[in-house]
């Protein structure tokens, strides 16, 4: 299943993110995660995220993920559909796997567009 092979992989990052320090508190910025961790989060975009809504997040299974397509969407619904998955929909959540920091991070990273991001 695509759905458990991308377990797989998250479960791997899961464990090489417990080395980070735990984020600090409710910032009102969003505070960027270490770089090699922005290096995985990307990785991870493209491949795992990238499954469901297209390499380059123009959208597939899912819908598109770009800066045009997320434009008047509010960022913290978009978070929070990241951490929770949309039951009853082919969206899975990814709590266990990317932290609400992590999550508000790739949010705004996507709304800046990040197709090309490495
Ligand atoms: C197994 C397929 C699948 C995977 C993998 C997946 N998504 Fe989704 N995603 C969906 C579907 C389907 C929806 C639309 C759900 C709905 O109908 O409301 C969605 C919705 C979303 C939304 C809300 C978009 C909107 O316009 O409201 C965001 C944000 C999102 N996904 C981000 C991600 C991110 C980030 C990842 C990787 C960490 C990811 N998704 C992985 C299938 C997937």
């Amino acid at each position: 299943m695509r759905r458990h092979r991308a377990m797989v992989v998250f479960a791997l990052l899961a464990a090489s993110a417990q080395g980070l320090p735990a984020s600090a508190g409710a910032a009102e910025e969003i505070a960027a995660p270490a770089s090699a961790r922005q290096r995985e989060l990307f990785k991870l975009l493209k491949h795992d995220c990238g499954s469901c809504h297209g390499m380059r997040l123009t959208g597939g299974l899912g819908p598109a993920l770009t800066p045009d397509a997320l434009k008047d969407k509010v960022e913290a619904n978009l978070t929070a559909t990241i951490l929770s998955g949309r039951p009853n929909t082919a969206m899975p959540p990814w709590q266990a796997f990317i932290s609400e920091p992590e999550a508000a991070w790739l949010v705004s990273r996507m709304r800046k567009g990040v197709a090309d991001a490495r």
